[in-house]
């Protein structure tokens, strides 16, 4: 991530500003870091917002340091602010892999390279799963590359929690497919890869490969999310991921959803189609 300036003491320079949170560089006792603040929603009644909202900071905060128990390379936890709603971290120098996987794209993959940071993601993400946490956001932007070692480190907690069922760590690894799929398919079979990583760290991992591949299966006979990928943005809600409804958890749900779901699809991809 390229900044035109380190921060000064107290000092934010904004990143990002996403749906949930904004995303500051800032300094903490001499160190530079991150600060992740959660901002509140106005349509919601104030003292509900705030406990909400307090309770996804610590559960982001608590996830990210699990992570960090387990052995997988997270950003340091230097402060949790509950009044203002702010996570303080550590600074994590170097490109993210969607940055590394972006430039193999544009320029060829350097084997060594891919192979190496597969495997640490295969790796990362086996040790999360058979420790019962679900990262519950594996993008390639959610991925460092540490400068200097080359290490990953696994950032963005905010949507992690804690499970051992294998639909949820089937989902995780399904949200990866879909964001390699859809941003470096120019880089090879990257998820081959990253599962032959799992499959050799995770003692558990053929529960969980069984539940990918029967939910692969449904997701691939869904012809609207293959006809507009952004339609599999439905399945961020991890309930209504095929996966869930063949274990039967959501099924009287998604059936009473499934003729409004059905009408928006068709308008949504009439849309598409025109646009
Ligand atoms: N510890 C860190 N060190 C360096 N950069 C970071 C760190 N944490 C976050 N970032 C940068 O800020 C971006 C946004 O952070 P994060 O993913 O935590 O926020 P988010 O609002 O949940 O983002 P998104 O919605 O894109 O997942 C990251 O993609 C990364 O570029
Ligand atoms: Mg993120």
């Amino acid at each position: 991530m390229e900044t035109k300036k380190d921060a000064q003491e107290g000092s934010l320079i904004l990143l990002k500003q996403g749906a949930e949170a904004r995303v500051f560089e800032s300094s903490f006792v001499g160190r530079k870091s991150i600060v992740k603040e959660r901002f509140s929603k106005k349509y919601r009644h104030p003292t509900l917002d705030s406990k909400i909202t307090v309770k996804r900071l610590n559960a982001e905060a608590r996830c990210m340091t699990k992570a960090r128990r387990l052995g997988v390379s997270t950003p340091a936890l230097y402060f949790v602010d509950s009044v203002l709603y702010t996570l303080t971290i550590e600074y994590v120098e170097g490109p993210s892999v969607k940055d590394v996987l972006l430039e193999f794209g544009l320029h060829g993959v350097v084997e060594e390279k891919m192979d190496d940071i597969t495997r640490q993601i295969g790796n990362a993400i086996g040790k999360l799963h058979d420790g019962g946490l679900i990262h519950g956001d594996l993008t390639t932007s959610n991925m460092l590359i540490q400068n200097g070692t080359n290490k990953l480190v696994l950032i963005d907690f905010g949507l992690s929690f804690t499970s051992t069922l294998p639909e949820d760590k089937a989902v995780d690894l399904y949200v990866l497919e879909r964001a390699l799929l859809s941003m470096h398919s120019s880089c090879g079979n990257v998820m081959d890869k990253i599962l032959a990583a799992y499959r050799k760290s995770s003692k558990q991992w053929s529960s969980t490969l069984n539940k990918l591949a029967q939910g692969t299966i449904y997701a691939t006979c869904d012809k609207e999310v293959e006809s507009a990928p952004w339609l599999g943005d439905c399945y961020t809600s991890l309930a209504h991921h095929p996966l869930h409804l063949a274990a039967g958890k959501v099924t009287s749900t998604h059936d009473i959803r499934s003729p409004v779901i059905a009408w928006v699809r068709l308008i949504l991809n009439f849309v598409y189609v025109i646009l």
